[in-house]
């Protein structure tokens, strides 16, 4: 279980001009922003009751976006494995390389691969409010990260699955427009922005998801039947002694959001809002900009109160 601890390779913050028209060109982009860093607290010190969560759904389940929902509302670090991934292609490392055209063809990158790419994440979520996205999404994943939990006497506390039937998520598939270097993600008949083609925060194009086609995204729903969805019979049985699995329904966030605020409030009341200041403080791996601002707020002392971003920063 060793190599869950070895070093992922670095990620450098602000993409070069090059980077960023590969971004545009060939790159794909999901909802959730792979890393939120704010100013939480260690979790411990609230009721000592930590959510650890796995988003769990299909493809264009919706779990970028209700994860992006939690991480707005409240003092929850998220990582999104997709998001990573993407940015790993955006900056050509040996990871991206590797990955670029697997992701293409909506099939799954290799479970050691995986956990190299997210084994020095893992390291930061310790005594933090977390929610990982797209990962695990293998039966070997699933044991690995509970092993690695299991280390660190920080097991999972919650697993939310999104039921989604394929045909509403075929449609919203569609109409997903993506902002790469921020992850923010948009839909033309539920999210739509502000100027059509272009980020509501930067004013840049906005790209497809070169997975989105009906073709490949039929490849990665097969992907979810044949490899992930085993996971839930996994959570679900007597070997998941603690975390609690909720199924959630329904085809409207305006129908899921509330089941998932809820859940949460109830069953974790030590999760901090975030005071309304704090909520547009939004820092991203993938957000050179806000990295920057980051960058700032550490040389002022201002950012000494959670993770240390300057982890990142090379
Ligand atoms: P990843 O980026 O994780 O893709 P995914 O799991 O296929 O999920 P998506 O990001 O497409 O969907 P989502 O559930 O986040 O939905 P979203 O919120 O965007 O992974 C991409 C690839 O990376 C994989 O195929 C694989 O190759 C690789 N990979 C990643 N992790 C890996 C791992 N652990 N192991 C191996 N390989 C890995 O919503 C979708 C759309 O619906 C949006 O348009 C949104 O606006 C809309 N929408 C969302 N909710 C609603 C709603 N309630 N009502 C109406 N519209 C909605
Ligand atoms: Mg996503």
């Amino acid at each position: 279980m060793n190599f869950l601890f070895a070093r992922a390779p670095s990620i450098r913050i602000a993409p070069t001009a090059t980077a960023r028209r590969s971004i545009s060109h060939s790159v794909s982009v999901s909802k959730a922003l792979p890393f939120y860093l704010n100013t939480l607290r260690s979790a411990e010190q609230n009721d000592g009751k930590v959510l650890r969560m796995l988003m769990f759904g299909k493809p264009g389940a919706g779990k970028g976006t209700l994860s992006a929902r939690l991480v707005k509302k409240y003092d929850i670090l998220s990582l999104s494995t997709g998001d990573l991934l993407r940015q790993h292609i955006a900056e050509r490392t040996e990871v991206g390389r590797q990955a670029e055209e697997i992701v293409a063809q909506g099939s799954l990158l290799p479970d050691d691969v995986m956990l190299k790419v997210v084994a020095s994440k893992l390291e930061l979520l310790n005594n933090r409010h977390w929610i990982l996205d797209g990962f695990p999404r293998t039966l070997g994943q699933g044991k690995l990260l509970d092993a690695h939990l299991q280390n660190q006497n920080a097991p999972l506390s919650l697993v939310v699955n999104l039921d989604v039937a394929d045909n509403v998520i075929l449609s919203r598939i569609s109409d997903r427009w993506v902002h790469l270097p921020s992850g923010r993600v948009y839909n033309m008949s539920y999210n739509r922005p502000k100027v059509d083609g272009f980020d509501d925060e930067t004013g840049e194009p906005l790209t497809r998801r070169p997975d989105d086609n009906p073709e490949i995204f039929s490849r990665r729903l097969k992907q979810f039947y044949d490899s992930t969805s085993p996971l839930l019979a996994y959570y679900a049985s007597p070997v998941n002694k603690l975390a609690r699995l909720i199924t959630l329904q329904g085809e409207t966030s305006d129908e899921i959001w509330p089941q998932l605020d809820a859940v949460v409030r109830r069953s974790f009341p030590g999760v901090r809002e975030r005071v309304s200041s704090i909520s547009q403080r939004r820092y991203s791996l993938s957000d050179p900009f806000a990295m920057e601002q980051e960058k700032r707020a550490i040389k002022r002392g201002a950012a000494s109160d959670g993770p240390n971003p300057s982890k990142f920063l090379n």
